[in-house]
């Protein structure tokens, strides 16, 4: 076998923890399956309809580097609409992970430090790190709201970025306005650039979202059509903020991925009008099975948003809890995976209502089960 000497900066880089889970599922039968980042539901009729139309009708050749002009006229309308504010500037890119890649590619440099609260979704870290810089982890442990004290003890003169992920994967927590305030006013203070991930706005239950976008003029807002429309295989997201900041990214865009795909471009400009509240209103329903069927037995944090719920691991840790469910076809993600700590894991509840409750009385069974 070849050694290959790799580039130093992607040296000490390992596999994503959750696509080792989705090489496990390969293969294995009759599991359940609570590892997926994505939606149980399907793309809606009308954005598939009006996404094979455009492949018909020749929407097939490049479009503009920063986005089908149809398309991105109506997204930024629809944007700052709901924002009430201007917007600089918006790329469309494929999906909020390339969107995450550029931000940090302009930005950070050799030695930066950029805020990471722990438990974090897996690209930040890695892509911090593959850029040369610094992941600051604040550990928002045991329950998961990163609080301004916190933070500010995390910044010091080389901090240039916080990543603010809300609502959170892996943990579920929904930031209140006032607590959206203070992060947003801590970042003002000290001339941090937020990056504002915000995938998973729609999926919240409890209590309305509120958005860093508005509160604070450096702010990049990271968002997807991925997980909202149930499209996370079409790869289509975008970016808005500081027109400065998306140029540099569109320069990057231009020497790399082109532009996001035309027809699916093309294809969501039908997205824009289409009510998924529905759709999404199940998983408040699926929120409470998962939560109610668990809090007995494990130690855990009511999730208020996403599809994700993250219990402490009843004995061992992390890993060996996570092989003996595997073991007994419950596919589950070590918290590990997501953190600095070795205590949790990971269930996706975006999965039917059956399989919800066969995956609770299994892993209430092996929480027992003292090895
Ligand atoms: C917090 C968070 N940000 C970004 C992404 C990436 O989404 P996309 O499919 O748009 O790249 C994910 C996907 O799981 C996520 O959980």
């Amino acid at each position: 076998m070849n050694e290959y000497k790799f580039a130093h900066r992607v040296e000490n880089i390992e596999e994503s923890g959750v696509r080792k889970i989705f090489n496990i599922r390969k293969g294995v039968s009759d599991v359940v399956d609570f590892s997926l980042g994505q939606p149980s539901f399907d793309v809606p009729d009308k954005i598939k309809n009006a996404t094979c139309n455009a492949i018909n009708n020749g929407f097939n050749k490049y479009t503009l580097t920063q986005g089908l002009p149809e398309f991105r006229e109506k997204l930024l309308a629809k944007l700052e609409k709901k924002y009430n504010k201007k917007i600089e500037d918006i790329i469309i890119t494929g999906g909020a992970s390339a969107c995450l890649f550029f931000a940090l590619m302009v930005l950070v440099d050799e030695g930066d430090e950029v805020i990471i609260p722990d438990p974090y979704f897996v690209l930040y870290k890695p892509v911090v790190k593959i850029f040369g810089g610094r992941p600051v982890l604040v550990d928002t442990y045991p329950d998961f709201r990163l609080r301004g004290d916190k933070l500010k003890k995390a910044i010091s003169p080389r901090t240039k970025i916080l990543i603010f992920n809300n609502p959170v994967n892996p943990t579920g927590v929904e930031y209140s306005a006032s607590e959206v305030k203070i992060i947003t006013d801590i970042a003002r203070r000290h001339n941090l650039i937020l990056i504002s991930d915000e995938v998973y706005e729609e999926f919240v239950y409890d209590f309305q979202f509120e958005s860093a976008f508005p509160l604070y003029e450096n702010t990049i807002l990271i968002n997807s059509f991925s997980k909202t429309y149930g499209m996370p295989g079409w790869r289509l997201g975008y970016a808005c903020g500081p027109k400065e900041i998306i140029k540099k990214m569109l320069t990057l865009q231009q020497f790399s991925f082109v532009c996001a795909p035309t027809p699916l471009q093309k294809g969501c400009i039908s997205a824009l009008s289409t009510d998924v509240k529905d759709l999404i209103s199940q998983y408040k329903k699926k929120r409470d099975i998962i939560y109610d069927g668990l809090k007995d037995v494990f130690e855990v944090v009511r999730p208020q948003g996403t599809f994700y719920i993250f219990p402490k691991v009843p004995w061992g840790k992390d890993q060996e809890f996570v092989k003996e469910a595997i073991k007994n076809k419950v596919l589950v993600v070590s918290g590990g995976t997501f953190s600095e700590r070795n205590t949790h894991f990971r269930i996706s509840f975006a999965t039917d209502d059956d399989t919800l409750e066969r995956g609770i009385k299994i892993l209430k069974k092996l929480a027992k089960k003292k090895i």
